[in-house]
This record gives structure tokens, sequence and C-alpha cells, in this order.
């Protein structure tokens, strides 16, 4: 595995590159869930392909008040997982690198459906996020870009964005990895205590057990997310959003739900911020 420090050595090594380049995005503290879309990555790219990783915390998508300082950086360990996951290329600018002004001049700020849910709670985040993997997909020059289910406004959005900006890139969202107990696969859960990390589980159980009642009967949205949000604070958790939504505008559903449907939960577990979510089919 090639390691670059700095983009304009990456761009060198990437002129250099033809045919396929699967590009996987990440912020570094690496676990079994980025392994798992490093392996598809090396699928998608076969023998003749490459998997390009790149690991920066973005500072520009945490807002003030938020965990930038405290995220954990862990790049030996990062740097050992992707080796061992035959990655060819590991991309890791600095800031000054990625902004050299300080900070972003040029933003691209998403619209009205960055606003809600995780944009509401983290204002400025998704502008964030877009005009980094914007910056990234212009360094990087992928072919294919590898995106996590768990971060699902997330994926819609930049998949907007592609589309939107015609980026000639294929956007492949693959599936939320979860501990044995359920709980989604997140660098932030290194934060949780052992106590919290007992009760954390409820998410991912409400999530299950609100899609079997959605399955099998005709639902009202507004009862199943009341009972949604109960069954999170009985557990001690604090519900930051619950919604039943339609998955492309994230506008809530009214009256029954149907089967293209996703819940969407985001809940503060003392000072961790877990997010996770289920579609209905
Ligand atoms: O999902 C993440 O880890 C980040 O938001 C991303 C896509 C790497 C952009 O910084």
């Amino acid at each position: 595995m090639q390691i670059y420090y700095n983009i304009a050595s990456y761009r060198q090594w990437r002129q250099t590159v033809r045919g396929r380049v699967v590009f996987v995005p990440t912020m570094g503290a690496l676990h079994a869930g980025h392994a798992s879309l490093v392996t598809l990555a090396r699928q998608m790219a076969g023998a003749d392909g490459f998997v390009v990783v790149s690991i920066f915390i973005n500072p520009l998508q945490f807002g003030a008040g938020e965990d930038f300082s405290r995220y954990p950086r862990t790049l030996a360990a990062d740097q050992e997982l992707l080796a061992s996951h035959s990655t060819d290329a590991l991309l890791v600018p600095d800031a000054p690198d990625m902004y050299p002004n300080g900070e972003a001049e040029i933003r691209i700020v998403p619209g009205p459906m960055a606003e809600t849910l995780e944009g509401a709670d983290r204002p400025g985040h998704f502008a964030g996020v877009c005009t980094v993997v914007a910056k990234f997909l212009n360094i990087v020059a992928p072919t294919h870009l590898i995106l996590g289910q768990k971060d699902f406004q997330q994926h819609v959005i930049l998949a907007r964005m592609i589309e939107q900006l015609n980026f000639s890139i294929n956007l492949v969202v693959a599936p939320t990895m979860r501990e044995t107990d359920g709980l989604a696969m997140s660098s932030r859960n290194r934060y949780l205590t052992t106590e919290e990390r007992r009760r954390a589980p409820v998410i991912y159980r409400t999530l299950c057990w609100a899609v079997r009642e959605a399955q099998r009967k005709p639902l009202d949205a507004a009862q199943l997310t009341e009972n949604i949000r109960q069954r999170i604070e009985a557990a001690d958790l604090k519900t930051r959003y619950a919604v039943i939504c339609n998955p492309h505008t994230f506008a809530a559903v009214n009256g029954n739900i149907g089967r293209h449907d996703v819940i969407l939960i985001a809940a503060q577990l003392g000072t961790t911020r877990l997010i996770d979510n289920m579609q209905i089919e």
C-alpha cells in the first residue's frame, strides 16, 4: 500500500493509473464497518483496478462544541487495517493542504433537504461534507465511490450532489455493519462507557420492532414515531429525532406508512451522539 501525505504526490501517482479506481472516503478511527467498505471496493476494483482510501478529519463538518478535537486519531492502526484489506493507495492530507486559506472560501451548500434532521441538529454540517467530498472527488478522480448506509441523509445528499454537479462517478451504498447485539458500527462508539455501551443497542432493537410492526399491519406514522421515542427514552437515551420519512425528500410521513419509507433515529447517550436507520421493506 502506498501512502500519500499530500495532494500533489497522490496526483502524480494517479496520473500513472488507468481503469477502475474505487474510492472510500473516511475520517479514520477505522473499524469493521470501514473494513467491509474496503472489501467491497476491492471486489469492485478487481485485480486490474485500484482501491483508494482517504483519511481526513474534516474540520468544516464539525460545529462549535462538537467532537472535532476529541475525534479518535488512530493512524497506525488504520494503516494496518487498510494494508491487510488490499488497499492500493491511502491519502492522508493535512488541513493546510485541503484548506490552504485556513478555511474554505468556496463551499457547496446543499438545499433544504440538508437543513432537516442531522442538518437541523448540526447547522452547516452537510455543507462541510459536500465541500470536502467534492474536493476529494476532484483530487482522487475515482470511477466509483463507496459510502455507508448508516449515514443515510449523508449518502442521499451526496448522491444528489454527484447528479446535480455532473460528477462522472458511480455511487455505491454499502449496508450498515453491526456489532453482535445490533449496535451500528461507528467510530464514535469508542466514546461510550461500559454502562452506556450496554444500553446503546436499544436503538437497533427499536428499529427492528418498528419495522416489524409496520410490516404487520397498516400503521399511522405519528403513532409509531411516538412509540419509538418512548422505547428509546425508557433506556434513558435522549431522542434528538425519530422520524418515519420519505427516503428521497426526508418529508415526514403523514398517515399510513409505506413500504419504501425509512425510519431515522438520532439519540444522545451521555456525551455521544448515535444515529441509525432502517427501511421498512
Ligand atoms: O462519513 C464520513 O466519515 C465523512 O462524513 C466523510 C464522508 C468521510 C466526509 O468527511
